[in-house]
């Protein structure tokens, strides 16, 4: 990779289930970069643990899959969207069968696949891989990807900005990007006719989240600053049960242990989940979520718990291995005894504006993935439907990008090198680290399950006084990873904050004490920057 690189034809920034759908359905006469900001296989993607909602049941129909995402959706999930990721969704699932993804089949039925029943489901609709879906899923695509002529992949390569016509002059357009070569600390041209955005979600950007450390919505960010619109950015889906335990950083504890039958009780042992809603344990997230922190909060404790332990040992073993085994780790066994859980930030629900192909408000710039906003998950995201809607626009996306890069063929202009000419190393290291945990905690603690007008201004001048001061370091000193997440997480603080203040009703995920009930004409919360 040097300066003076030619243009791909497609640069597909991320190298999650989304990124790496979209690469191997592109034809294989393109020239492809990947890039991610680790190794490849790092990301949301790889922890999956549910599975994939797709209609394989004969009892089981598309209609009723649209039905349960509008009603997890909370009036805000456009049904033409999730009549098209549902048709979608069988389909998907055979391309990934064909591409040998060991999902688990059912006892007895080596034809079938196993489904697993989650939250917010009415039917049993989850093809997994026991309890580890997104592994077996993201390996798979990985080794197809690497088997690629036409795929260059650059693992540690951060992008830090949009190549746009205000680097390039011309009409608006994407013609690559500026990315940080980790290893050697340079930044670089990464020219290509068109770039997709496939950076997952932002959830790093609370302090308790069950993400990896690089979900800090780079994507995001920066389709923003490049003039895009986003949607929806006040919906942050907290997942209920992420294992409670001082040395567990971020373990989801699945959905599909409360789908096979485990019920959530208090320290005393007394089940909740009937008081708050009628489907208890498999009421949607947000309900869930909500409950548990309710009652943290009326009892004044740590956690709560999740308990399977009625049912066969053999049982749980065999379909949540990868559970078991890491809830061993801390002394827990979950076939015995319950689980201490808590409530973490899980998923992005809105985010950069696509259409049904990915493409955003700037030409030659698509997104895809937990970045996109694309109208499914609405004001709360049906558990499942996330790789599903990775796979479903990866391919989507795939159709209409050969001929775009065709017509831009031998079109693409010069591109200025990163200019380093006016900034110095960084002596002050402390403020990056400072602000990275200031950001997360009063996002947890204002912008949080539970929301007030009060919190929100009090986060409104937080995210303010940090923005300011984040640009100035910005504009003194040389991008290291660090300050170009810092950079995003601050966007989309500011983005969630926005959002959030502007939404005057409680509905899905968004819940505020001094608006809590839903509006009569709920609409998406689109925010389009100033540049444009
Ligand atoms: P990711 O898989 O997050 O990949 C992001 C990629 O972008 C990475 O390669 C990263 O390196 C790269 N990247 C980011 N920023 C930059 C940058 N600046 N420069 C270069 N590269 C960059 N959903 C389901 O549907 N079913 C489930 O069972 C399920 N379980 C989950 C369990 C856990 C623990 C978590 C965290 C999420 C789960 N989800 C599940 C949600 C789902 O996994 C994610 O929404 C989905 O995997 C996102 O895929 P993606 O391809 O958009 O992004
Ligand atoms: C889980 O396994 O509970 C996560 C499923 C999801 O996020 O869709």
């Amino acid at each position: 990779m040097t300066d003076t690189t030619a243009p791909y034809d497609v640069l597909i920034v991320g190298t999650g289930v989304a990124g790496l759908t979209l690469a191997l359905r592109l034809p294989a006469t393109l020239r492809i970069a990947m890039i991610a900001k680790g190794p490849l296989t790092e990301g949301s993607s790889l922890y999956a643990q549910g599975g994939i909602s797709a209609v394989l049941d004969a009892a089981d129909s598309v209609d009723d899959h649209v039905r349960d995402t509008l009603t997890a959706g909370a009036g805000l999930t456009e049904e033409a969207t999730a009549r098209f990721v549902a048709e979608h969704a069988p389909a998907a699932i055979r391309w990934l069968v064909d591409a040998e993804v060991p999902f688990s089949r059912a006892e007895g039925e080596a034809a079938d696949l196993h489904l697993h029943r989650e939250g917010g489901h009415s039917h049993r609709r989850i093809v997994h891989a026991a309890d580890a879906t997104g592994r077996a899923v993201e390996t798979t695509l990985e080794g197809a990807v690497r088997a690629r002529e036409n795929v260059t992949v650059l693992e540690h390569t951060m992008a830090v900005e949009l190549i746009t016509e205000r680097h390039t002059g011309g009409e608006p357009r994407c013609h690559g990007a500026y990315v940080l070569d980790r290893r050697s600390g340079r930044v670089r041209t990464l020219p290509a006719h068109t770039v997709v955005l496939a950076t997952g979600g932002a959830s790093k950007v609370y302090l308790y989240t069950s993400n990896p450390d690089g979900a800090t919505g780079d994507g995001i960010a920066m389709a923003w600053r490049a003039g895009c619109r986003v949607a929806n950015m006040e919906f942050n889906q907290f997942h209920p049960t992420c294992l409670y335990h001082p040395r567990a950083k971020s373990f989801l504890i699945s959905e599909a242990v409360r789908g096979e039958g485990a019920v959530l009780r208090l320290p005393d042992g007394e089940r909740f989940m009937a008081h708050f809603d009628e489907r208890a344990e498999l009421a949607p997230r947000d309900v869930v979520a909500r409950a548990i922190d309710h009652e943290m909060k009326r009892l004044g404790v740590d956690c709560v718990y999740l308990d399977i332990s009625h049912r066969d040992a053999a049982f749980i073993r065999g379909h949540f291995p990868t559970i078991h085994a890491r809830c061993l780790e801390f002394g827990i066994d979950m076939t015995r005894e319950p689980i201490p859980v808590v409530p973490a930030a899980h998923y992005t629900c809105g985010g950069v504006v696509v259409d049904r192909h990915g493409r955003t408000d700037l030409p030659g710039l698509h997104a895809i993935g937990e970045c996109s906003y694309t109208g499914l998950h609405g004001a709360n995201r049906l558990a499942s439907n996330s790789l599903l809607e990775c796979l479903v626009y990866g391919m989507s996306a795939a159709e209409v990008i050969p001929a775009d890069c065709a017509a831009r063929s031998g079109r693409a202009p010069a591109v200025p090198p990163w200019d380093e000419s006016l900034v110095t190393d960084s002596d002050e290291q402390v403020v990056v680290s400072h602000n990275w945990d200031e950001i997360r905690r009063f996002m947890w603690d204002y912008v949080g399950i539970v929301r007030t007008d009060k919190r929100l201004e009090r986060a409104r001048h937080r995210v303010d006084l940090l923005a300011r001061e984040i640009a100035e370091y910005y504009r003194n000193f040389r991008v290291t990873p660090d300050l170009i997440e810092l950079r995003n997480l601050a966007v989309v603080a500011e983005l969630i904050v926005r959002s959030a203040t502007a939404r005057r009703e409680s509905r899905g995920l968004h819940f505020t004490r001094d608006h809590p009930e839903p509006s009569a004409d709920p609409a998406p919360t689109v925010l389009t920057p100033g540049y444009r």
